[in-house]
């Protein structure tokens, strides 16, 4: 018989923290918050987590915890009706675009892992990573294999139930992503100039903050929060009975947001340390960190080290997001002629994100003109539209849909409490959400 829970709750809290902490805040953070002016984005990213995330996260949680069913079924079962069930397809839409280019960048990661640990790294400077970074992004067979083997290794774990699988594998990787990232956090902050870079993360320059910075921190805050998706709705579906909601809302989005911190700690001393400027943009784990990796004590050990964290991160994310998927399939068939079981629905996410990743690499790499639209191509798009617009509108509709239209699912603490969460999630997130949208 097919287990549908999670069996303890510290496997919830692991698989929660292994969907939030991933590529969002191991590679995405730290160069938003390099572009960004530092100190004062990471106070506004701070407070758009606890004011708007955490309220949201909370949601999700109770959706998925009071009807155990996944967005699409969950929506449907809590209303008795259909009304809210777009809000479930606007969901799975988000997930689909986002895996269709985070597995190129997970399987990025894995390549990367594979060549510092073949010293491929050694004696090159910025501008030859920066020629092997263009040559690995514009070559598309190695591309496509990596991807292939991050879609692999994630169906291979969605292939066991959900508390043999993604459970056990979270309680073992996030504490040991834990300890990696405090002993590489430590170890930088020991470099000559490392204080400098600590000084950049932490001390505020509000001149830097505008209308822009404050959407940008609310986008990247759900985004690394993997709110707004419905993933933390199929997570709630598989809590334990007596799990408290609340205290695993606070537990994951502290987790969470320490260890963003403790990647800008790691990355920031280490850029300053050498030389380098920290608003080097997406590439800057990938041409900068290795070569700041070079001057250190133990390049080999640092880099193979450094991108072994980004794929436990990455790879706990994916399983959540193809879970998700999953989840959606086996309810959506269930209760017609060919209802899907756990296997099939595997089986089958994994051929379409095959497909859609083969075609964003083909983008990416100029093999596909017809996939370019305005001028830009299907990675950037498919990034673009889920950050800012599917996660915009998915928040929006579960702020409103929470706050105003399930009253089954209120919060059910004390009262200023649930005065609090009621007054955040009808005026303040949509308000600020709108605001996002109109901004764009
Ligand atoms: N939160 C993950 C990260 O920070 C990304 C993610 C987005 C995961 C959406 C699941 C769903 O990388």
């Amino acid at each position: 018989m097919e287990q549908k829970s999670f069996s303890s709750k510290f496997g919830v809290l692991m698989a929660a923290a292994g969907s939030a902490v991933g590529l969002g805040s191991i590679w995405k953070f730290p160069y938003v918050v390099g572009e960004n002016g530092g100190g004062a984005f990471i106070l506004l990213y701070i407070v758009c987590t606890l004011f708007f995330g955490l309220p949201l996260v909370m949601s999700e949680f109770m959706i998925g915890k009071l009807s155990g069913k996944s967005a699409y079924g969950a929506y449907r079962k809590i209303c008795g009706s259909n009304r809210w069930q777009w809000l479930s397809w606007i969901n799975i839409m988000t997930v689909l675009a986002i895996m269709s280019f985070y597995f190129v960048v997970t399987g990025g990661c894995i390549n990367y892992m594979i060549e510092a640990s073949m010293d491929t790294f050694a004696g090159m400077d910025a501008e030859a990573l920066t020629a092997h970074f263009k040559m690995f992004e514009g070559y598309a067979p190695t591309m496509v294999v990596y991807a292939i083997i991050a879609i692999v290794l994630t169906t291979s774990v969605l292939w066991f139930d959900v508390n043999k699988g993604i459970e056990r594998l979270s309680k073992i990787l996030m504490p040991l992503l834990f300890v990696i990232l405090i002993v590489l956090a430590f170890h930088m902050m020991f470099l000559d100039g490392g204080i400098t870079g600590l000084r950049f993360l932490f001390e505020p320059d509000f001149s830097k903050i505008n209308a822009k910075t404050c959407l940008e921190a609310m986008g990247l805050s759900f985004f690394t929060l993997s709110v707004g998706m419905g993933i933390l709705i199929t997570y709630g579906a598989y809590m334990p009975e007596d799990q408290d909601v609340k205290s695993t809302t606070i537990q994951m989005i502290l987790l969470e947001t320490m260890v963003s911190l403790l990647a800008g700690m790691i990355i920031f001393p280490a850029v300053f340390a050498y030389g380098f400027t920290p608003s080097e943009g997406p590439q800057l784990a990938f041409v900068t960190l290795p070569a700041v990796f070079q001057h250190m004590f133990s390049p080999t050990l640092t880099s193979v080290t450094f991108f072994f964290l980004m794929c436990i991160a990455a790879l706990t994310s994916t399983i959540s997001m193809m879970e998700v998927a999953v989840a959606f399939i086996r309810e959506a068939t269930s209760g017609t002629k060919h209802p899907l079981n756990r296997h099939q629905s595997v089986v089958l996410t994994a051929i379409i994100l095959v497909m859609t990743n083969i075609l964003c690499i083909l983008s990416m790499t100029g093999n596909a003109e017809w996939l370019t639209v305005m001028g830009k191509d299907l990675f950037t798009n498919l990034n673009a539209v889920a950050n800012s617009f599917l996660i915009p509108i998915g928040a929006l509709g579960l702020s409103i849909y929470s706050g105003w239209f399930a009253p089954s699912i209120r919060y059910q603490g004390s009262k200023a409490e649930s005065m609090y969460y009621l007054f955040i999630l009808r005026w303040v997130v949509p308000i600020a959400i709108v605001f996002i949208l109109l901004e764009i």
